[in-house]
């Protein structure tokens, strides 16, 4: 391949719509630390397990209504709030994972 076709290919290879990974939305969820202050404290080793309990995103009056709305509205919600700053793919991620082990929404 010409140098110059390589580096074509390379540049375009971000505009390739991926699907969510799960798998590294999990990682994600557990291993991103942030700052926060819990009951009066303020610690920079807050997880989203901090504040969720699994049976949290399983309870019967939960808030998310649906794939989209689990993605754009609260996962999407709590990266905004807690500064985790996590990008919209990453937010993706996460989405996917949680979809899968716990909310079970049909994909759009
Ligand atoms: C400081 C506590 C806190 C942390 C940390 C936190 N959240 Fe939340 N989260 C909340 C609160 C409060 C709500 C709204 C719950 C309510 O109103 O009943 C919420 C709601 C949600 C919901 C909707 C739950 C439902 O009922 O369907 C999801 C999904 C969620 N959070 C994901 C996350 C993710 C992902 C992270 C990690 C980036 C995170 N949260 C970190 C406090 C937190």
């Amino acid at each position: 391949m010409k140098k110059s076709t390589l580096f074509a290919a390379l540049l375009l290879s971000p505009v390739v719509v991926l699907a969510a990974d799960p798998d590294n939305g999990k990682e994600l969820y557990d291993e991103t630390y942030f700052e926060r202050e819990i009951n009066g404290e303020l610690r920079d080793d807050v997880t989203c397990a901090s504040c969720h309990e699994p049976a949290f995103y399983t309870r019967s009056d939960r808030l998310a209504t649906s794939y989209k709305n689990l993605e754009q509205a609260w996962v999407q919600g709590c990266n905004d709030t807690m500064a985790v700053g996590w990008f919209p793919d990453e937010v993706a991620d996460v989405a996917a994972y949680l979809n899968e082990t716990y909310y079970k929404f049909p994909k759009e």
